[in-house]
């Protein structure tokens, strides 16, 4: 299998995209180098794939942390427990940390790797359709604060992603849906006509039709490798991964971690910004409803909890893209093209898109 690159000259790194793709954990491993490994997961992929993991692994295996399961426990004390644990293990400075499960314990399990001693090597090995698209290429890894989301964190690059799309058989329907959200986002910001063939292909996509799950992994990692590639660290064009995000991040903040899941919070979001960029003539009134009828079909939300003015106010003011006070954000200017905010946004606009249903 030819993996896909993420080109970051000597930082580069492999992405294996295939069905019963664990089997090129060894050439991962490969590509990594020597050195001993130690496994984050949790008590919910464990018993599904560490068995899996641990023969590749062979006597390669250092040690295992599992963390409890859920965005509630991607915090800064379960961070700590993770530390313990590999400090107690005894790895080295040579060892290398991967990352099994979602995007909480590969959010989580980066900012170990990025943090142990100052930094070490880090495999990624997503199981959930949100981390084999989004979080396990491209380096960002983060704990959440009660304040905010991924407020604490690094930018750690993983030397290799093994994304074997066979455990999305496993995965709960609501879990497939969220990470969907994603998916749309890539057709939304960059690709026109991968929008039109989520449109069309979505019920195959919720079917877990396993050809139409490939597709839409490869075309996604391949977005996000190449806007990665372009920007590594969010000074320009990777902020349009964003797009969806400052209003996700709110919801999601607001419900309390864990009761929206982020691709829900997301699918919101990108409504809701798609519905401003309508209101504020970047976007068609057509493109807005494409968008929005798209997150419909897939499941998702497509409009936020009902909350306060005031609540949105304090949550858009912590995101991580305000500068010098302006809270800057991710519209679409057509299917397949976005653009940030650089001005201020009159505030009735933005009432209005957060209100709407
Ligand atoms: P998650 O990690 O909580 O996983 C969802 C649920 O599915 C969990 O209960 C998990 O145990 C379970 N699960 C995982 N794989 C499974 C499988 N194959 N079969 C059965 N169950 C399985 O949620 P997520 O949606 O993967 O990740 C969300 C997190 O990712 C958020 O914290 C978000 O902030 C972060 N994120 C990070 C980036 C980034 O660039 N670093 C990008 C997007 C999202
Ligand atoms: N998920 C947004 C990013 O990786 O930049």
């Amino acid at each position: 299998m030819n993996p896909l690159i993420v080109n970051l000259g000597e930082r580069s790194y492999p992405v294996f995209i295939g069905a019963r793709a664990m089997q090129y954990l060894s050439s991962a491993l490969e590509s990594v180098g020597s050195g001993q490994v130690f496994v984050v997961s949790n008590p919910t992929v464990a018993p599904l794939y560490l068995p899996a993991v641990k023969t590749m692994l062979g006597n390669r295996l250092h040690g295992t942390f599992l963390m409890p399961d859920g965005e509630q426990y991607k915090t800064l004390a379960t961070y700590t427990e993770a530390l313990n644990a590999v400090m107690e293990s005894g790895l080295h400075r040579d060892g290398i940390i991967l990352a099994l499960g979602g995007g909480v314990v590969g959010d989580l399990a980066g900012f170990v790797a990025a943090t142990f001693q100052r930094g070490v090597r880090f495999l990624q090995v997503p199981t959930t359709l949100l981390a084999q698209v989004d979080s396990s290429v491209g380096g960002k890894t983060a704990v959440n604060h009660a304040l905010g989301k991924n407020m604490i964190g690094a930018f750690h690059q993983p030397n290799a992603v093994v994304i074997d799309t066979t455990t999305l058989e496993t995965l709960p329907e609501r879990e497939l849906k969220a990470g969907l959200a994603e998916v749309i986002k890539y057709g939304v910001i960059e690709d026109a006509n991968f929008f039109t063939w989520l449109e069309q292909n979505m019920p195959a996509l919720l079917q877990r039709d396993p050809e139409a799950l490939r597709y839409a992994i490869e075309v996604s990692c391949s977005i996000k490798a190449r806007i990665v590639s372009a920007d590594e660290r969010e000074q320009g064009v990777r902020a349009l991964l964003n797009y969806g995000h400052t209003f996700g991040h709110v919801i999601e903040s607001y419900a309390g971690y864990g009761n929206w899941l982020h691709g829900e919070a997301v699918a919101a979001g990108m409504v809701i910004a798609s519905h401003l960029a309508s209101a504020m003539q970047w976007c068609d009134v057509s493109d807005y409803r494409r968008i929005k009828a798209l997150v419909e079909a897939a499941g998702l939300p497509t409009s936020a909890p009902n909350m306060q003015w005031q609540d949105w106010q304090a949550g858009l003011y912590r995101d991580k893209k305000v500068q010098n006070g302006l809270v800057r954000f991710v519209l679409p200017t057509a299917i397949g093209c976005a653009a940030i905010t650089e001005q201020p946004i009159a505030p009735e606009l933005l009432q209005a898109s957060v209100a709407h249903q």
